[in-house]
């Protein structure tokens, strides 16, 4: 849609660093409304769902406790109250029918934000009926003789679209006025890995960054540094942390990262003898340092094809802090959804600057010591190689809603051309275990699906699973733990045989 002052955009090439400026002359380059209307089946369902909303009285979300369904919930719910429709919200770790016990039997409409598509028949089960549910997700869709009401990017191709995303798209259909709301479907899209493997959003999920971009909420910086931490981590420190891709000398190598950017000459700290974050080191400093990092991964056989990406940045937020660009607000509320406060996160996605944000810092800095915790874990004590799988057992050390997320971190320093399987033990209920399995696009390129597999394989031995290609996860009986193991491998091996037939 057309910014209603008429505002066109467009990039301009700065140097490295193309910026995006308001042209109010030029043509609309990025028009959201352009790309739905390809996709018009998205489009009808976006709209079905929004009209079944605004004629609410009330409205409960159910939505998950990551950042994706956090920030989903917290577009979907802004923009109900805004047009005067009661909301409350319900955040849930996993649907299941433990979990279904938290959704209402009231007379709101139900409406599942990045759940619920793929678990219709426990909707079904449940006793909720088609005109008292609508979903908005991106997972796989269940079959189910029930019908429900649902805008699911995923069925039309839409593979880089997050919940948080949908749910923009619903709210911009119930008011026009909701572009605000922007900033949130950024942070859902890249803290579900949206921009991860093309490094930067692709088509709605960029046009909606682009539409944020008009609004003035996101400053898009395309050919920036692809390094997690731009701006809260002392430059030197986010380099050294950074394996993707991997430079000789930097990562891995503080010590190494600092010595070369001395030899640079181009200052690292400011007049308080701060170290400076990449979000503050000027333009022409970030030049120089982009074309020396070039230079070093070219000069030891490497590629920059991964060394920039295009970064999403909050320009309001206030600099040094996570909420200033959108991988690090998605941790922050990735820290509070699996430490159970995922209303923490909510309550800073509407703006909550002062307790919700320092108590979100505490739960930032915890979260982030367990994973590293957990990360020193999984590499001392190693993983079990079998065929198309490495795999470990965490016993009952780490909480299950972070062991996914340790394990993706282990997996570029593990073998890294097996998907990685972590167990761990469910506390409150000892006969379940909890699985996370986690790919790289390298290993989906060789056919592997990794929700395909948990989702069968938890089938057969009464479990439940479910998640995207690359990240999926599940619950199974304890007892069938080694079957399970052996029947993931022996579906991952099918997967890539399939594929490889495919090839021939
Ligand atoms: O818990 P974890 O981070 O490993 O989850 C990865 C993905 O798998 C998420 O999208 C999650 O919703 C999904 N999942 C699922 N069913 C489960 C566990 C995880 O659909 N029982």
């Amino acid at each position: 849609m057309v910014p209603e002052d008429g505002a066109r955009w467009l990039i301009q090439e700065e140097g490295t660093f193309p910026v995006l400026k308001r042209n109010l002359q030029e043509t609309n380059l990025f028009s959201l409304d352009l790309l739905m209307n390809t996709v018009m089946g998205l489009s009808e369902d976006v709209r079905a769902v929004a009209q079944e909303l605004i004629e609410q009285e009330s409205v409960t979300i159910i939505s998950h406790i990551d950042a994706d369904g956090i920030s989903g919930e917290a577009i979907l719910s802004q923009a109900l109250s805004r047009a005067e429709i009661r909301v409350t919200s319900v955040f849930v770790r996993q649907l299941e029918p433990l979990t279904m016990r938290q959704v209402p039997r009231d007379e709101s409409l139900k409406l599942f934000c990045d759940l619920g598509a793929g678990q219709q028949n426990l909707i079904k089960e449940h006793g909720l009926s088609g005109d008292e549910v609508a979903i908005v997700d991106h997972h796989v869709s269940q079959p189910c003789d029930q019908d429900y009401l649902q805008a699911n990017c995923l069925p039309y191709g839409h593979t880089k679209l997050s919940a948080a995303g949908v749910a923009y798209l619903v709210a911009k259909e119930i008011d026009s006025g909701n572009t605000d709301l922007a900033p949130l479907a950024v942070v859902g899209n890249v803290g579900d890995m949206m921009a991860r493997e093309d490094c930067g959003l692709i088509g709605p999920a960029k046009e909606i960054a682009y539409e944020g971009a008009a609004h003035g909420s996101v400053e898009i910086r395309k050919h920036d540094l692809n390094c997690y931490g731009i701006s809260t981590r002392p430059l030197h420190v986010c380099l050294s942390y950074n394996d993707d891709p991997f430079i000789p000398g930097i990562s891995n190598n503080p010590g190494g990262a600092l010595r070369f950017l001395k030899n640079l000459g181009v200052p690292l700290q400011d007049s308080l003898q701060r170290w400076l974050v990449w979000d503050e080191i000027p333009y022409e400093d970030r030049r120089v340092i982009s074309s020396a990092l070039a230079q070093q991964l070219l000069a030891n056989g490497g590629t920059i094809a991964r060394l920039f990406c295009e970064s999403y940045l909050f320009p309001g937020e206030r600099e040094r802090t996570p909420l200033r660009n959108a991988q690090e607000y998605a941790t922050l509320l990735n820290a509070c959804g699996r430490w159970s406060r995922p209303r923490v996160g909510g309550n800073i996605c509407r703006g909550d600057r002062g307790a919700a944000y320092r108590e979100a810092e505490h739960m930032l800095t915890n979260h982030r010591a367990i994973i590293r915790e957990l990360l020193q874990f999984i590499l001392d004590s190693g993983v079990t190689d079998i065929s198309h799988l490495q795999y470990i057992h965490v016993g009952n050390r780490f909480p299950d809603t972070i062991v996914g997320i340790g394990a993706g971190m282990a997996l570029s320093k593990l073998n890294r051309e097996k998907p990685i399987l972590i167990m761990v033990e469910q506390p409150e209920d000892p006969s379940l275990t909890k699985v996370s399995l986690r790919a790289t696009e390298q290993m989906l390129s060789r056919g592997m699906d990794l929700q395909e597999v948990a989702t069968m394989a938890s089938e057969k031995f009464g479990g439940a699973g479910g998640g995207h290609r690359i990240a999926a996860g599940a619950f199974i009986p304890r007892e069938s733990e080694q079957e399970f193991i052996r029947h993931v491998n022996e579906l991952l091996a099918g997967q890539c045989a399939n594929k490889g037939a495919g090839h021939r």
